[in-house]
């Protein structure tokens, strides 16, 4: 049994294999519509969320199987103080797989420790989000054609941002990946993802405060929102929130095929303005997730064609 508590836990060659699924489900939906049938996804969600769960849940539905589970910390018996291994613990006898997000880092490892059935990690804090970057890969995959030989950019909240900890450490299993870290002084990448990640595998990047100086040379413009739940002082977050807000007046100087990716929600980082632009592929990121998310839970119930 298998649990996706971070990127790494699948191989570059099961990424490539559930890319290769996720983009025959996209020619061919009919012939998975039964794939699930009589299984359950258990959804548990502490910490709010619209895309992730939802998708997991559509996921679900879409193979054939069946869905459980709560959306709120405050809707389930942790609000009574159940621990999360006891919860867990107890929703995998009613569950063949569970998806799990949590504000705490490691509360999926936690699960996984007591779990009978597959963990999926759907956000822990400020850590991981691993199927996330699998949204992103596809998007990366269907818009490039190509992980390799890349410049990526990571604009916003690099400290907080989980997304954006779990793309750098898929990519960095690639080749010819150079990456450019844009964010203000206290919202920088933590130091361990630059040299447990970045710089152990030898990926050339460059750290900046000013998107416009950057933005000429990038093939992918990751960005993010402003993680104003995980600040501890509000003034902090509201002198920080809109540092960066992509507009059209800026893009005129991006290249003509510029992958602009966002794990969304938007809150002001990019102009709707931008949303009618070719190069904006946010919401072909969120259709792509729900692929990734069909083929990530035929793989871990040993149900792949
Ligand atoms: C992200 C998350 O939850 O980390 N959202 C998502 O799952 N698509 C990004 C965010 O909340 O900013």
């Amino acid at each position: 049994m298998k649990h996706i508590l971070d990127i790494t836990d699948l191989s570059v060659e099961e990424i490539g294999r559930l890319i290769t699924v996720a983009e025959d489900i996209i020619q061919n939906a009919d012939q998975y519509q039964d794939v699930c049938k009589r299984k359950k996804l258990a959804a548990l969600f502490f910490e709010p969320s619209t895309r992730t769960r939802l998708s997991f849940e559509a996921a679900m539905l879409e193979l054939g199987g069946s869905v459980i589970g709560f959306s709120s910390a405050a809707s389930s018996s942790s609000a009574k103080g159940e621990s999360v291994s006891d919860t867990v613990k107890v929703v995998s006898y009613y569950a063949d797989i569970i998806a799990m997000r949590h504000p705490k880092e490691g509360a999926p490892v936690a699960a996984a420790a007591v779990s009978d059935v597959p963990i999926i990690n759907a956000g822990d804090g400020g850590h991981n989000h691993p199927t996330q970057t699998l949204a992103d890969l596809l998007t990366i995959h269907r818009e490039k054609g190509r992980f390799n030989d890349i410049t990526v950019g990571f604009c916003g909240d690099l400290k907080f941002g989980r997304t954006v900890h779990s793309l750098v450490s898929a990519l960095s299993r690639y080749t010819g990946i150079r990456l450019v870290f844009i964010s203000p002084e206290e919202l920088k990448i933590p130091h361990y993802i630059k040299t447990d990640i970045v710089e152990k595998n030898h990926m050339p990047y460059e750290e900046t405060r000013t998107m416009e100086s950057v933005l000429p040379e990038l093939d992918i413009l990751y960005m993010t929102r402003v993680q104003g739940e995980r600040f501890f002082n509000e003034a902090d977050y509201i002198r920080l929130r809109d540092c960066y807000i992509l507009t059209p007046d800026k893009l005129a100087a991006a290249k003509k095929d510029l992958c602009i990716l966002h794990p969304l929600p938007r809150v002001n980082e990019i102009s709707r303005s931008i949303d009618k632009d070719p190069r904006a592929c946010y919401f072909k990121q969120v259709e792509n997730g729900k692929y990734m998310r069909m083929a990530l839970i035929m793989m871990l119930l040993g149900l792949l064609p």
